[in-house]
């Protein structure tokens, strides 16, 4: 980052904190309720020091001293630095006053901005940690502020519009290969010394939860009498259990028999959906064991999260991981007082990964590595679940298939996820739906393609790696082909083994030339690029809308995850349906011949066919409503009457008239796709629209 952009973003964050405390009193701000919290103001004095010592102090010449005091009362733990004020003793500094803290961040700032205006280049690295730490105690800011309001018998709420996070659904398992990973920091961007050197770590093959454990599952902990059977906590922690009477997350409690939680909003009932937080490495330990599962390693953890199979990831609840916190092979601390910043921690705690409700935007990330010691519970800790595949052997299609279909068909709002269409029947019937009369999508999106070739092929390096998500046929890319002869490898990804092995053959025939190398998977797991593919440019080929079957929430992981994949410099062609009049939209996903009807009543024939299933195709009808709040055609299989049918080992009741929901196909505008790519990393460039019914074709570039 050059030192404008750092300039903006040490303004950005020092007045974030100032705005975090804008509500509090000054009382608020100097109590500490326990050891491990300290006071907001000491937190707005200390992160200013921090700037002082290690930048003003010795960068800046002739930078006159704040206050000499200081340095033993806002010294964090520095040993280099000289003694401080014992840690538990932070709430005893009545004085300085609040007013004389906040003359000292204007004091800084001034100076900051004089040495940002003109700082060397390796100056910079010290203020992006700076901004770093300082977003770190904005953090635990509000952990320290939830422990003392949690502590006062008013249980007073330090604002009374926040959000907790709200609940999603309930967790999958996700399984993954495993096998020889990289792991740490890929040194795009800031990271903290103790996230590198990236290294590499061999999997076994696992897997792992999609979603956070909710407080609807932990309360069936409590209620199986969790708290109470020594047999599922590690002896450390059944000690802590008896010493602290522990028999519900931190600031659970219960009146008048219901569950109530102490959170940032003041005291509120329990939301059984949202994530569980508040609890010890210990207490996570203990849960798994009784859901018969277990912790995944950071590895695994990291791994998962890159591969973009993961919600709830960085805006929820730190996540309690099984790695001791210990050093990455080939770690070095600084060797002067920055160097004390994790190293001298790394014994007795553990990793957690993520990010939390209250994290500052942008602070988290893949690589990052918190740590606490095990009983602690105060910070915003969660837990993800995972488990061993048997014996080595890799999760099957099949048991992923079966698992989805037991967990969709037995929730409440019944759906199931749209990738199980394309099996080899499903696929041909996708061709035919893009030859109907009705289906626009595929026909206009061909001529617009056809039409801007030219112009497209000169965002694509010589001998770039074109990747393609859900290449189906691969029609659309031959004009890409054709256009960008400069391509020197194609990798297309899809689910469907049929449609992939078709499109590989036709496309050898065609392009004799070129390297093609298919990977049949699901493209919301891409934990590995090939060698040949890392080594080149590369450039991502998503077209047909198929982006639209996301949820919004999944769109921006997945664009993130590209981002990712791809790394820095590459570019993204996007093809998007945008919105139009209902008519033309519904039509498009009901035709009168009843291909689309056929392609939707086809995952019930697929249940039948591979999971035992006993589904009678005649008893649903195909249903396409638009959706104007979600700005999406919604696709539903209605039960015509009250119905029990069997699958994957279950038995399932349907209701006369109950909607099994199949898959949403979003429709945009110009200003939401941009938001879109904003928001995932990438920024939105040049881009075509078709005449009407409108499709788009988007760049993004990294
Ligand atoms: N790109 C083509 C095909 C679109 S149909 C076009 O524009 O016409 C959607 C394609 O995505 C299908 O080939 C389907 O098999 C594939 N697909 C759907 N979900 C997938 C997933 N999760 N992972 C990989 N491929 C998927
Ligand atoms: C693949 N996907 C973009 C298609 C769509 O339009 O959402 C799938 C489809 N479903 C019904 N018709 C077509």
């Amino acid at each position: 980052m050059n030192s404008t952009a750092l300039l903006d973003q040490y303004l950005q964050v020092r007045r974030h904190s100032e705005s975090l405390v804008a509500s509090l009193s000054e009382e608020d701000m100097v109590v500490q309720s326990m050891s491990d919290a300290s006071p907001a103001k000491w937190h707005l004095a200390h992160t200013t020091w921090f700037f002082e010592t290690f930048l003003l102090r010795e960068r800046l010449p002739g930078y006159p001293v704040f206050d000499p005091g200081f340095a033993y009362l806002f010294n964090s733990y520095y040993e280099a630095l000289g003694p401080r004020q014992p840690r538990p003793e932070r709430g005893l500094l009545t004085r300085p006053r609040l007013e004389r803290v906040l003359a000292y961040r204007r004091h800084v700032d001034e100076h900051m901005q004089v040495l940002l205006r003109d700082a060397p280049d390796e100056a910079l690295p010290l203020v992006e940690l700076g901004l770093a730490h300082e977003q770190q105690h904005q953090e635990l800011l509000l952990m320290d502020l939830l422990h003392l309001f949690s502590r006062s018998p008013l249980r007073p709420a330090y604002n009374e519009r926040w959000r907790e996070p709200s609940g999603d659904r309930q967790g999958r398992f996700v399984g993954l290969p495993g096998g020889l990973v990289d792991i740490g920091h890929d040194g795009e961007g800031f990271a903290f010394d103790n996230e590198g050197p990236r290294h590499k770590v061999y999997l076994q093959p696992f897997q792992i939860c999609d979603r956070l454990v909710t407080n609807a599952q932990w309360l069936e902990f409590i209620e199986a009498g969790g708290y109470g059977r020594a047999d599922l906590w590690l002896s450390e922690g059944w000690a802590r259990v008896q010493e602290d009477g522990w028999q519900a997350p931190m600031y659970w409690q219960q009146r008048d028999g219901a569950w109530m939680e102490m959170g940032l909003g003041g005291l509120h009932p329990l939301v059984l959906a949202a994530p569980v937080t508040h609890i010890s490495f210990y207490e996570a330990c203990a849960f798994a064991a009784w859901f018969d599962a277990r912790l995944p390693t950071e590895s695994e953890w990291e791994v998962a999260a890159r591969a973009g199979v993961l919600g709830q990831v960085e805006d929820c609840a730190w996540q309690w991981t099984a790695s001791a916190y210990a050093p990455y092979p080939g770690f070095r601390p600084s060797r002067d007082a920055v160097g004390e910043y994790n190293g001298k921690f790394m014994v007795s705690q553990m990793v957690l990964r993520g990010g939390a409700s209250i994290t500052p935007a942008g602070h988290a990330r893949p690589s990052y590595r918190n740590f606490f010691y095990p009983a602690q519970r105060w910070m915003f800790s969660g837990l993800r679940l995972a488990r061993d595949v048997v014996a080595g052997q890799a999760v099957s299609e099949r048991e992923s298939f079966a698992e989805d279909v037991r967990a969709g068909l037995s929730a409440p709002a019944k759906s199931l996820p749209p990738k199980y269409f394309y099996d080899a029947v499903g696929s041909e019937l996708f061709e035919a739906i893009c030859n109907t009369q009705e289906y626009y999508p595929t026909r206009t999106e061909t001529a617009l393609l056809r039409k801007i070739a030219t112009e497209l092929s000169t965002v694509i390096p010589r001998g770039a790696a074109l990747v393609e998500f859900g290449s189906g046929a691969s029609l659309k890319t031959r004009l890409l082909l054709d256009a960008a002869p400069q391509i020197g490898l194609y990798l297309p990804i899809d689910i469907s083994e049929s449609a992939l092995r078709k499109a590989t053959a036709m496309l050898q025939g065609a392009y004799p030339d070129l390297r093609v190398l298919p990977q049949v998977g699901d493209f919301t797991h891409l934990p590995h690029l090939p060698a040949d593919a890392a080594r080149r440019p590369r450039v991502a080929f998503f077209p047909g809308s198929t982006l639209g079957n996301f949820t919004p929430e999944e769109s921006r992981r997945f664009l993130r995850s590209v981002r990712r994949y791809l790394g820095r410099e590459s570019r993204f062609i996007l093809g998007l349906d945008m919105q139009k009049d209902v008519a033309t939209l519904e039509a498009a996903y009901d035709d009168a011949d009843g291909i689309t009807a056929q392609f939707n009543k086809n995952l019930l024939a697929r249940i039948n066919r591979e999971l035992g299933g006993d589904f009678d195709l005649d008893a649903f009808d195909h249903l396409a409503r638009w959706n104007p709040e979600r700005s999406c055609m919604e696709i539903f299989l209605v039960s015509r009457r009250s119905q029990r049918v069997h699958a994957a080992g279950c038995t399932f009741e349907f209701r006369a008239g109950e909607r099994l929901h199949t898959e949403n196909s979003h429709k945009y505008s110009l200003t939401q796709v941009a938001d879109l790519a904003a928001e995932s990393g990438w920024h939105l460039g040049r881009h075509w629209l078709s005449p009407d019914p409108q499709v788009g074709i988007f760049v993004l570039e990294a």
